[in-house]
């Protein structure tokens, strides 16, 4: 990987059509196409880089993983179900940061990602304190329909959080960190039943509580039944929205354990002043039984429940995306 050095000129006029991804997808690279530049990202297993195309001029987000912490950490599933979902979502036009190809050198595999120019949604939650409510909104229609698609696919995300929520040079959202996937088999897609994973990989498999991703969003049902369902990430959803408009997750603990007893109890409150179309809706979807979660019993492509929802009155589900968003202030 190179490291950071001044930009060689662009031989070419980027262009964002359809055929001009697809034609980026097939064409072979590697790490010596790029500049690679500030770090935008870090997790356990993997950093992101932003990074220029040398041929284009193009800035992409560049996920590394070393190898040889995957396989010494057992990780190796996990990023090809990454590969998998990103592959699997590509087409779809909004809502999600996309794979425009990987390669690999002898030490690391490389991702080659939309680059998210605005960020993490958790930096403008945090920024502003909390989001007025037109603005919560918005953003939560927006998550709502990425995870209508993802979820129509068969993609279990199982760690959505304020982090993985990226704006890109629009404002529009997309979600990231495909890491944690669960991708469904085809028959399970539409069933609204459990899905009691029979591999090992999964989120709480092991007695002393490991699990895929975050405390504060994890579901009680992947901490007790240890099933991944659709109804994890709705979950994750109500505490997104809870926390959008009060500013905070709504469990939250000095330490892992306690923010898992907290869920399992549903200890949490409102603050004064929460929206009360809000509340009812964060109610409905934090619901320890997650067969009674808003929208898990919902069986086309769409969570026709939650939109319904009047949380989301005037919203055009139809335009969403070509909308401006509104100010985050
Ligand atoms: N951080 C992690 N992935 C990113 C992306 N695709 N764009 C911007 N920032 C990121």
């Amino acid at each position: 990987m190179q490291a950071s050095q001044a930009a060689a000129a662009p031989v070419q006029t980027p262009t964002s059509t359809h055929s001009s991804k697809e034609t980026y997808r097939h064409t072979k690279r590697t790490a010596k196409d790029y500049i690679f530049g500030k770090l935008i990202g870090d997790g356990c297993y993997s950093t992101v880089f932003l990074a220029k195309d040398i041929h284009t001029g193009k800035e992409y987000a560049i996920k590394v993983c070393e190898k040889s912490h995957i396989v010494r950490n057992q990780k190796v599933q996990y990023i090809k179900r990454e590969k998998d979902a990103l592959n699997m979502l590509f087409n779809v036009p909004h809502g999600f940061v996309k794979l425009y190809c990987t390669f690999q050198d002898e030490e690391r595999l490389y991702f080659v990602l939309s680059y998210a120019k605005n960020g993490e949604l958790l930096h403008y939650i945090n920024k502003v304190g909390s989001f007025e409510l037109n603005v919560a909104k918005f953003y939560v229609a927006e998550l709502l329909l990425a995870l209508e698609k993802m979820h129509a696919k068969g993609i279990i995300h199982r760690d959505l959080k304020p982090e993985n929520i990226l704006l890109d040079e629009n404002m529009h959202l997309q979600i990231a960190d495909f890491g944690t996937v669960k991708i469904l088999e085809p028959e399970k897609i539409k069933s609204p039943t459990p899905t009691v994973p029979e591999d090992q990989d999964s989120a709480v498999r092991s007695r002393k509580i490991s699990f895929v991703g975050t405390a504060q969003y994890v579901s009680p049902d992947l901490l007790q039944n240890r099933v991944d369902t659709r109804a994890s990430d709705l979950w994750a959803l109500g505490c997104i929205i809870y926390q959008m408009i009060s500013g905070l997750p709504p469990f939250r603990a000095s330490n892992d354990f306690l923010t898992f007893q907290k869920i399992q109890k549903m200890d949490y409150e409102f603050p004064e002043g929460f929206p009360a179309e809000a509340k009812d809706l964060v109610e409905k979807l934090l619901v320890l039984d997650h067969t009674k979660r808003l929208g898990s019993s919902d069986t086309g492509d769409t969570y026709e429940s939650i939109r319904r929802h009047p949380f989301f009155e005037g919203i055009d589900w139809e335009n969403i995306w070509e909308q401006t968003p509104p100010k985050i202030s």
